[in-house]
């Protein structure tokens, strides 16, 4: 039967997470509804994108719960846990911004969901993703329901695995006049927050069902490493995890609680494996300094948040090993260099919104002033001018603001391994444009980092298997 968005299947409440369909099936041509381009909009809300923030549920979970990843898996929890277990690492895919807002940008989204698919039904048993995690902005422009099934089911349809998910600004602005029912956040938690494990409408005819996250925060507990998730609303820039003490009254401080508690949760269990945190909006974003040339990219950075997050740290006494963001539509891995609980830390900060969306530049010119490109290992200090955390180096070690690509990352008892991958290269053949690695127990980025490249031309697929 071809896939439909129309035709929801007969028996939605299904017994066991469903995730890929049963036999791998050709890419979509195209958009399955009309989407309509959405300049309208834009030019109407443009006030509203830098104040309109939402409400949002406080999580089924208490602060300090954990979803596990064998839940997630269901019956097959078990095997996989154990097959990560026996393989002694862990190997996942982080990815941000992954919805073709426009037919132009379809054929870059299904490029990356298929290059993340392939490796999963390609890729060994003991280095096969046990997971991908999307970094925020799943359906734009305004996280549609009808847009549901080409942005995200479709594309994914052959992802033999469970896709967690934080909201990003896409799937959570509310355009005006929408009824509440239709609110973006509320489709986001259909889909991914699900209380049962069931197709929702927005799958059509597909098999995936619908995630059971705790909710649009929360931590994700697998072996050997865990996410803690934040969402950080609906603006445009910055991005804003509470209140900031009454300035955004409509959002809910839970987040604050939640983090403190994870953290704290974590000190009190000497948890020993990765503890990451994934937020949409990035806590640094590349703008050339004052005295350089051309201006930043679309997106900031958003200090207010990170001075936040830092806050909780401190008072914890625990860091992430790394912060992984979406949002700019590019690839950027910071190095933070301070002194955190006495010792020297190195957190890589890692922005990866280049899933499907589209790629922005770095750096725009602007009349009289010609676009200057950072340099690898570029000292950015002056994007961290007051660090909740005491002196700071803040260096930008490689961007890539041409191509598509996602995140694989490793991890095993001692090490974070986080690479960066253009999408275009044979699955069996993957080579990583970038590498950080982080040793665990001090917090130091270990050596190993490659130098960027460029991917060559997208080789031929096998027919069937993909489009161009
Ligand atoms: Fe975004």
């Amino acid at each position: 039967m071809p896939r439909n968005r129309s035709f929801p299947l007969p028996h939605p409440l299904f017994d066991e997470p469903t995730f890929n369909e049963p036999t791998t099936t050709p890419d979509p041509t195209g958009f399955s509804v009309r989407h309509p381009s959405d300049k309208e909009q834009y030019a109407r809300i443009q006030q509203l994108l830098s104040k309109d923030v939402v409400w949002f549920p406080e999580s089924h979970a208490p602060p300090d719960g954990l979803f596990s990843l064998a839940t997630a898996w269901g019956p097959n929890g078990p095997g996989v846990v154990g097959a990560v277990q026996k393989a002694s690492q862990i190997v996942f895919q982080m990815v941000g911004d992954i919805g073709a807002s426009t037919a132009a940008k379809y054929p870059g989204e299904i490029r990356v969901s298929d290059q993340v698919s392939d490796e999963c039904l390609t890729a060994p048993v003991g280095s096969r993703p046990a997971f991908l995690y999307i970094l925020g902005d799943v359906v734009y422009d305004f996280g549609q329901a009808q847009y549901y099934f080409d942005e995200f089911y479709d594309p994914y349809r052959n992802y033999p695995g469970p896709i967690f998910a934080i909201p990003g600004n896409h799937d959570s602005f509310i355009l005006p006049g929408t009824p509440e029912r239709d609110a973006p956040l509320e489709t986001f938690q259909r889909n991914f927050c699900s209380k049962e494990t069931v197709v929702t409408a927005e799958a059509g005819s597909l098999h995936r069902t619908a995630m059971t996250q705790p909710g649009v925060y929360f931590s994700l507990d697998a072996p050997f490493v865990r996410i803690i998730g934040l969402f950080s609303n609906s603006l445009e820039d910055p991005g804003v995890i509470s209140s900031e003490q009454g300035k955004w009254s409509t959002v809910p401080d839970y987040q604050l609680a939640f983090l403190s508690a994870q953290l704290a949760l974590a000190k009190k269990d000497g948890y020993a494996g990765a503890l990451l945190l994934a937020v949409h909006h990035p806590p640094f974003s590349y703008a050339p300094p004052p005295t350089g040339s051309g201006t930043g990219g679309i997106h900031a950075g958003s200090p207010a948040m990170l001075a936040e997050i830092d806050t909780i740290c401190q008072q914890q006494g625990v860091y992430p090993h790394a912060i992984l963001s979406g949002h700019a539509h590019n690839y950027q891995r910071y190095t933070r260099t301070f002194q955190f609980s006495g010792s020297p830390y190195q957190v890589p900060y890692v922005v990866c919104g280049d899933g499907g969306h589209g790629i922005d530049p770095l750096v725009r010119s602007r009349p009289g002033s010609p676009k200057d490109p950072p340099q690898n290992g570029q000292n950015v200090s002056y994007l961290d001018p007051h660090p909740v955390v005491g002196t700071t180096t803040l260096t930008l070690d490689r961007s890539d603001d041409q191509d598509y690509g996602y995140l694989r990352v490793t991890v095993d008892a001692a090490t974070l391994r986080i690479e960066f991958h253009q999408v275009g290269q044979a699955a069996t053949v993957l080579q990583p444009a970038d590498v950080v690695s982080v040793d665990l127990r001090s917090h130091t980025v270990l050596s190993g980092a490659t130098p960027a490249t460029k991917s060559p031309p997208p080789p031929a697929r096998p027919s069937g298997r993909g489009r161009k």
